[in-house]
């Protein structure tokens, strides 16, 4: 059997390491780190993410702001609301949920956001920093820096020596997760959708990284004996009539080939959350001008 990586427990720790810290910068500064969440529309599935993001910066100690928008919200209403969140000291991180309504420029609103404030690493100085390995000032896109901690359970910080195989290129997901796993000198292909022969691809990976959205897609076939698989994918499904969850690894049979696997639900998802409060209080410990806090680095969190 291989090892089922425990994302809930790790997710688990690393929001007891963010409150700690969270404590610390309160009892120092008399300052809350400040979380502000921004929601345009009505999608269901953004709006039980939203509340979950939200709740958690509450039990962790957090100002937690939520802005929820109607629908026909106006582009310069949004990059109003995010200008004044930029220049309001009390908050500390800024987060947009994607995707937003289609007649608003969703580039635009997320690179309005302050790069120091920006707890969802997407603006251009924080992707720059982090393809030219500067770890240290910017701030890393919360899932690919959640699965990241998840593959150095596995391997520990260096990778060296090992080949890593992300399928997916998104500017959320597949590039920063790409740059953390060369950062850690694994040996990185990034294969997507226009990739000839994925299967082989894939095959060669001792460590495979999927992000692709599609239920189930990656087989055994593709699996090299004994890889750590990190399955980012949360798609529904309604196979023999129970809606349930499924990523995007055809988990059972992979199992059986792998070394390492992280389930859906309860192996990638729940790192989002908590590496998003993780980003919050680096922010707010760098604005603060303290220092991050060792409970971080303890669980595995690279503290920059
Ligand atoms: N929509 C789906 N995932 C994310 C995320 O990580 N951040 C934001 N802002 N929107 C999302």
């Amino acid at each position: 059997m291989p090892t089922i990586i425990d994302g809930k427990k790790t997710a688990a720790s690393v929001v007891e390491a963010v409150k700690q810290a969270a404590f610390d910068i309160e009892s120092r500064t008399s300052v809350k780190p400040g979380l502000a969440v921004i929601i345009v529309g009505d999608d269901p599935a953004s709006h039980t993410y939203v509340a979950a993001k939200s709740r958690m910066a509450k039990d962790c100690g957090f100002n937690s702001v939520q802005y929820t928008l109607s629908e026909d919200t106006s582009q310069d209403e949004i990059l109003r609301l995010v200008s004044q969140l930029n220049a309001a000291p009390e908050i500390h991180g800024i987060l947009v949920q994607l995707p937003l309504p289609r007649h608003l420029d969703s580039e635009l609103v997320v690179q309005s956001i302050l790069p120091t404030k920006d707890v969802d690493g997407l603006n251009v100085t924080n992707a720059g920093k982090l393809a030219t390995g500067d770890l240290s000032t910017g701030l890393v896109s919360c899932t690919p820096a959640g699965a990241m901690l998840l593959v150095r359970q596995i391997h520990g910080g260096d990778l060296s020596g090992l080949t890593a195989v992300v399928i997916g290129r998104s500017n959320l997901f597949g590039k920063p997760m790409v740059q953390l796993l060369l950062n850690a000198n694994a040996t990185v292909t990034i294969a997507h959708s226009r990739t000839k022969d994925l299967a082989s691809h894939a095959k060669s990976a001792d460590i495979l990284v999927v992000a692709v959205g599609r239920a189930e897609m990656v087989r055994a076939a593709w699996v090299k004996p004994g890889a750590t698989i990190i399955d980012v994918g949360i798609n529904r499904t309604n196979s023999n009539e129970r809606p349930r969850l499924v990523g995007d690894v055809a988990f059972g049979e992979c199992a059986e080939v792998a070394g390492a696997i992280t389930p859906v639900p309860g192996g990638v998802g729940p790192m989002t959350i908590a590496m998003l409060m993780a980003n919050t209080v680096i922010a707010a410990s760098r604005t603060l001008n303290l220092e991050s806090s060792p409970a971080l680095r303890d669980v595995g969190v690279q503290v920059r």
